[in-house]
């Protein structure tokens, strides 16, 4: 019965494919390297945890020609940072306090469909309760975004924003707060990646502690 839907249904071939595709990839990794697997089993020790955009076309390890092993993932639509999303918190506490990352990134991209669908008055369903969160960020730019007259220049405009956002948004938790009060040593940056260039652009927003942080949002 199972076998029958999965015959039937469009996307079988792809679905096999994807896992010929992985016998590919063990098969081309082991030939470089025969204990790869069993090397990378043995634990991992990222130093950098990502924060990006679920978008298909920014997958961490390939832009930054890094290998597995080498940065914890999270990814979401637009790159999010909200303090009540506990998935996120979850895995930015794991990766602070157990993994010890040395570096949190927020990484956005230009033509954000997240963003573009923030910026426009549409109904999208549920997602509208999480864009909702991009649309207090053009609040605060308003005057700025209202004036740039292309929809794709200000939508990219606005991803930088909200990349800045919720690099800011990062240094509000408590989790982040508190790797600083006890000297860990962590870096939280902002990074944009081009679509059409592959570049990544460095925001220079990085903070190092809370000097620059606004009062209220700085925790004993
Ligand atoms: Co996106």
């Amino acid at each position: 019965m199972c076998a029958k839907i999965e015959d039937d249904t469009l996307n079988g071939e792809l679905y096999k494919n994807l896992l010929k595709g992985n016998r590919q990839f063990v098969q081309d990794t082991l030939k470089l390297d025969p204990h790869y697997f069993e090397n990378l089993a043995k634990g991992q020790s990222p130093p950098v945890l990502w924060i990006g955009c679920a978008d298909s076309r920014v997958p961490a390890n390939q832009i930054t020609n890094t290998a597995p092993g080498e940065i914890f993932v999270h990814r979401n639509i637009a790159n999010m940072v909200i303090h009540s999303d506990m998935n996120m918190l979850s895995v930015l506490d794991y990766a602070v306090n157990v993994l010890k990352v040395k570096q949190v990134i927020v990484t956005g991209h230009y033509g954000c469909g997240g963003v573009m669908a923030a910026i426009s008055n549409e109904q999208f369903g549920l997602i509208d309760n999480w864009l909702r969160h991009i649309k207090d960020v053009y609040r605060l730019h308003a005057d700025e975004l209202d004036k740039i007259t292309d929809i794709d220049e200000r939508c990219d405009r606005l991803v930088e924003y909200n990349v800045i956002e919720n690099v800011y948004n990062l240094c509000k938790t408590s989790i982040v707060q508190n790797a600083w009060h006890s000297g860990q040593p962590l870096g939280v940056h902002g990074w944009v990646y081009s679509l059409k260039t592959g570049i990544i652009t460095d925001l220079k927003v990085s903070a190092y502690d809370d000097a620059n942080m606004d009062n209220v949002f700085k925790f004993k």
